[in-house]
């Protein structure tokens, strides 16, 4: 079976480029439904998650090209505002062909998204906003199949139950091209919704608030949003993965092509662990520098929506911790039972164990050692493949189809770091 054969104990060291963020591509992708013309999206990550929706475009019709991290799509040939292929259920972000494609038409008939398997990732706030903006939606649970219907959408006051990302964005694609004005409260702040918003807005949307709790979105009705050229940000969660790798390798890393503002809580619990992470500009770019030659002091950390800790770090996160010089406390309220990757850790020597309630412990271990492990979702690979490098010995990480999700091009960028990796089939 296809793995990752790393060879840990050699600090990472030399500079990384991170790529655009996934999370902001896989919503832009489909928001480029909502044109009547085509669009160009550059920095756009070469990653399984972007294949996957290409696909999806292509099949309804839209005009799809990718290449050298360039993304162009022109959506006035799709011919269907029905997605209903097996591509939609291998990922999370397929649940924005929803507002998508009512935004555009009126009319969705999409297939219930997949995504990693992180415990319950329910979507009843996306069917409620869209519900609010006068959709009619029919779950048929047997088939797993959503539709939503309306004949115009009309603008409408949405408070969000919890600061929903893939709501926030879902309900702002519909409200863009509803009439009238749509106002979401307790909106996500994170930096994927600005970026969605910053996209549409260049496309002809009104959209002001994006990146606080309240989100004002003046509809400018459907078929009014025109084609541009964007660039997408880069990807806070991977900046943040290589400078956990970094510092859990006792390396020292720069690390390149970043927004320091979107690294503010990961940076602030590294530096208390006790790695320094110094920010500098390299030319009109922001870089940071991260080190470390010490085992890390324990922490406390517990997740939380932006600007807090991201749920999508605290995995990589848990592996660092696992060789502290002391015992820490990991709580994620936002998925509770992101906790799969303990078992693969605690075969490599690690000590750490789920209390329930989304909160763990990990009593710091001297080391870890190699051993054949098996990611489970996304996340969890990044933190499998730290923990390997931090490992004496050999490690085999299997099921890389998580981590080819999100991560682009990351044997070659580990490599030339210094890893000692190889992909074997
Ligand atoms: C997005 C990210 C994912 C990240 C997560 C939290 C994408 C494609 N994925 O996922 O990487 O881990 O944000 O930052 O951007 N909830 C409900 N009802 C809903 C929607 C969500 O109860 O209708 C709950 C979820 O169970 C969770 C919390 O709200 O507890 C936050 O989820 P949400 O922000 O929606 O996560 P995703 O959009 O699935």
């Amino acid at each position: 079976m296809e793995h990752y054969k790393i060879e840990g104990g050699h600090p990472l060291r030399g500079k990384v480029t991170i790529s655009g963020a996934k999370n902001a591509a896989v919503a832009i992708i489909p928001a480029v439904i909502l044109c009547n013309s085509a669009c160009r999206l550059e920095n756009i990550p070469n990653i399984e998650d972007v294949a996957i929706l290409r696909n999806i475009l292509s099949s309804l019709g839209a005009e799809v090209d990718f290449s050298d991290n360039v993304f162009t799509a022109n959506p006035v040939t799709i011919h269907t505002n029905e997605a209903l292929s097996e591509d939609m259920t291998k990922l999370r972000a397929s649940y924005y062909l929803l507002g998508a494609l009512l935004g555009r038409y009126g009319y969705a008939k999409i297939a219930y998204p997949g995504g990693c398997a992180i415990g319950e990732r329910p979507i009843d706030l996306h069917i409620k906003g869209l519900s609010r903006l006068g959709a009619v939606i029919d779950f048929d649970k047997a088939n797993g199949i959503i539709t939503a219907k309306a004949h115009t959408l009309v603008g409408a006051e949405i408070y969000l139950d919890k600061a929903s990302v893939g709501a926030t964005i879902n309900i702002m694609l519909a409200a863009s091209c509803a009439e009238g004005t749509t106002e979401i409260h307790n909106a996500a702040k994170e930096p994927h919704v600005v970026d969605v918003a910053n996209f549409l807005n260049m496309c002809g949307a009104r959209i002001k608030g994006a990146g606080t709790d309240t989100i004002r979105i003046v509809g400018v009705g459907r078929g009014n949003l025109h084609g541009c050229s964007y660039a997408i940000i880069p990807d806070q969660i991977e900046a943040g993965t290589f400078m956990i790798a970094a510092a859990a390798t006792g390396g020292e890393v720069v690390i390149k092509n970043i927004i320091p503002a979107h690294l503010e809580a990961i940076t602030a619990k590294l530096m208390e662990a006790g790695v320094s992470v110094d920010p500098a500009i390299e030319g009109n770019d922001y870089i940071l520098n991260v080190a470390s030659t010490m085992r890390p002091r324990p922490l406390r950390i517990e997740t939380c929506t932006y600007p807090g800790f991201p749920t999508d770090l605290q995995q990589p996160m848990m592996a660092f911790l696992s060789t502290a010089r002391g015992e820490s406390i990991i709580i994620d309220k936002i998925f509770t039972e992101r906790f799969n990757h303990v078992n693969e850790l605690n075969k490599m020597g690690a000590n750490m164990r789920v209390l329930g309630n989304g909160k763990a412990e990990i009593i710091g271990v001297e080391s870890l050692h190699g051993a054949d492990i098996y990611a489970t979702d996304l996340r969890a690979g990044a933190a499998l493949i730290i923990a390997a490098l931090m490992a004496k010995g050999e490690t085999r990480v299997y099921n890389l189809h998580y981590t080819d999700r999100g991560y682009e091009n990351l044997e070659e960028k580990l490599k030339a770091l210094g890893a000692r990796i190889k992909r074997v089939n």
